[in-house]
């Protein structure tokens, strides 16, 4: 691994998975919308820029040309089909063997063996009829977008975070393939290592074709219920 493309560099997902590329010594590149640029101002010339929207394919297609791995944030916004345009573009143009790592939340299931409590149906249920009404979301999309990821037989991993808070590394999280396994009941993981977790995955070949869920390692689940991926 020596080039990675991070596409949605600029939100603080993003902005964290560029710290720890760039602590791995890959280089870096990176796309966002131009009026987010100026947040990645404190990276100077540490990355390359390419300023616009994820699912505009010309832009993906420049950014991902010679990469090792892309990182790529999928986001539900507006309800013209963003998130399943940036994944797609992403599958289409990344370089052949690339190791493709997506971002979701646990609401996004490969194979329908995740078994959620109430508050994640709920939330689901409520916030996905609200925002795609109002037209500021589409979880829909998100879901699109994953089923295509999951149909691809390219290097991918999509990695579905817990509910995620501030604060400093607590370490690798620990993984599960469903949701529902006791390691995750804690639901909880460091913003930053979610992001570690993203970045760690492109060099790690037992997560190519895995969804992993993932929750801190430090959390009185993973503590309680060991973790690494099995169930
Ligand atoms: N938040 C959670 O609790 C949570 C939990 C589990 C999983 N996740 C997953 O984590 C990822 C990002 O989560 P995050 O909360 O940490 O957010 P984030 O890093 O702040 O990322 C938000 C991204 O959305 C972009 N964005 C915001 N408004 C937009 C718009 N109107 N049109 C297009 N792009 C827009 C931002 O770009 P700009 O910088 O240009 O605004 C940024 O790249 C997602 O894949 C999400 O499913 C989140």
């Amino acid at each position: 691994m020596k080039s990675v493309c991070i596409i949605g560099i600029s939100g603080k997902l993003g902005q964290y998975m560029a710290e720890h590329a760039l602590a791995r010594g890959y280089e870096v590149v990176g796309v966002c919308r131009a009026e987010s640029v100026s947040k990645l101002d404190r990276f100077g010339d540490r990355i390359t820029l390419i300023p616009g929207r994820t699912n505009d394919r010309s832009v993906v297609e420049n950014a991902v040309a010679g990469c090792d791995g892309v990182l790529t944030v999928l986001v539900p916004w507006g309800v013209e089909g963003y998130a399943t345009g940036t994944a797609q573009a992403v599958l289409d143009f990344a370089e052949p063997g690339a190791r493709l790592v997506f971002s979701c939340g646990w609401h996004i299931s490969r194979d329908g063996r995740d078994v959620y409590g109430w508050k994640l149906r709920l939330f689901v249920a409520v916030f996905g009829r609200v925002a795609r009404f109002l037209r500021f979301a589409d979880l829909e999309d998100q879901v699109e977008a994953c089923q295509r990821i999951f149909a691809s037989d390219t290097a991918w991993t999509v990695v579905r975070g817990s509910d995620l808070e501030e604060g400093e590394s607590e370490g690798l999280p620990v993984w599960a393939r469903h949701v529902g396994d006791p390691v995750l009941e804690s639901n909880i993981t460091r913003r930053t290592d979610f992001a570690l977790f993203m970045v760690h995955a492109l060099t790690d070949d037992s997560l190519i074709r895995e969804a992993p869920a993932v929750v801190s390692c430090q959390s009185a689940s993973a503590r309680a219920h060991g973790g690494g991926g099995e169930s």
